[in-house]
């Protein structure tokens, strides 16, 4: 099955994580398609709107833990921060649909989308210090901005995952239905964007992000370092052998 499907409508370009056996986990290569097809979208004139959406049950299980360990993204070309650059500077407007769980940079990945629709079975959680490691894609940066120091606390240092109607609440998403209307509610925005004229919306895309654009670059840069470094020690390591051998992990000592 091929795990990222891409398809043009009109001016809308939808991408869909499609390895749904492996919970939409994410692997190198499936990063490089990503980056390729935001490419594509970015040059593309006849595209005006990206769309990025998953499955009924599963948006993603973040980076496929096998792969990820195989290949540690220890540099800032790694293609998992490749992708996350070229999304968070992506100028056209980017809807996602969102059900099910969205793990790690299945959730961060939304702080750089512009509009989002939950399912009302989405659970999104970051839970990096679980696995002994940091957040990525700027949400240490943008997450207390969106909502507030202490619930950015609750996702990021405790792990926890929250739901489509807290996520609502705080501004993460922007609307909630039934999950087997997520995809088609975020066509029918994109629908209305791709209406509109793209200079006027790629020039407001850029006037609402420049404040956050270069701030976004440099964080993700510090981040990427604090990660490389995590991912030697010992935290991780018991993390992710603890997810390998499905047990809990044990952190005392470390
Ligand atoms: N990397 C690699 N394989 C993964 C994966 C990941 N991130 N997430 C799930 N899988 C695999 C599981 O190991 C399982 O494989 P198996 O059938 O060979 O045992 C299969 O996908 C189905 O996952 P399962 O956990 O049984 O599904 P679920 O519906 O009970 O739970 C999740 C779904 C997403 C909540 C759960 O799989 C999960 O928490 N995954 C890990 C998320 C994570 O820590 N991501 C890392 C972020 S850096």
């Amino acid at each position: 099955m091929t795990p990222i499907l891409q398809h043009q409508e009109n001016a809308r370009y939808t991408i869909t994580l499609n390895r749904v056996e492996r919970k939409n986990a994410l692997t190198q290569a499936m990063y490089m398609e990503l980056l390729q097809a935001l490419e594509h979208a970015r040059v593309d004139n006849s595209i005006r709107v990206l769309v990025l959406q998953g499955h009924e049950h599963i948006f993603t299980a973040g980076n496929d833990i096998e792969d990820f360990l195989a290949h540690p993204p220890l540099e800032p070309q790694a293609p998992v921060f490749r992708f996350l650059q070229a999304l968070s500077s992506f100028p056209k407007p980017v809807v996602a649909s969102v059900c099910g769980p969205a793990v790690g940079i299945g959730a961060s990945l939304l702080l750089h989308c512009d509009l989002v629709v939950a399912g009302d079975n989405a659970a999104f959680s970051l839970p990096f210090v679980n696995l002994g490691l940091t957040p990525e894609a700027a949400s240490s940066l943008l997450l207390p901005q969106l909502m507030g120091y202490h619930r950015a606390c609750e996702a990021l240092l405790l792990g926890e995952p929250f739901m489509a109607e807290a996520a609502l609440e705080v501004g993460f998403v922007n609307k909630v239905v039934v999950p087997a209307e997520a995809n088609q509610a975020a066509q029918v925005w994109a629908q209305r964007l791709e209406a509109k004229p793209l200079n006027a919306l790629i020039q407001t895309k850029a006037l609402l992000k420049s404040e956050s654009s270069a701030a976004c670059g440099e964080r993700m840069a510090r981040e990427g370092a604090v990660f490389a470094q995590l991912l030697g020690e010992g935290a991780a390591k018991e993390a992710f052998a603890a997810f390998i051998e499905k047990r809990r992990p044990d952190f005392s000592g470390l």
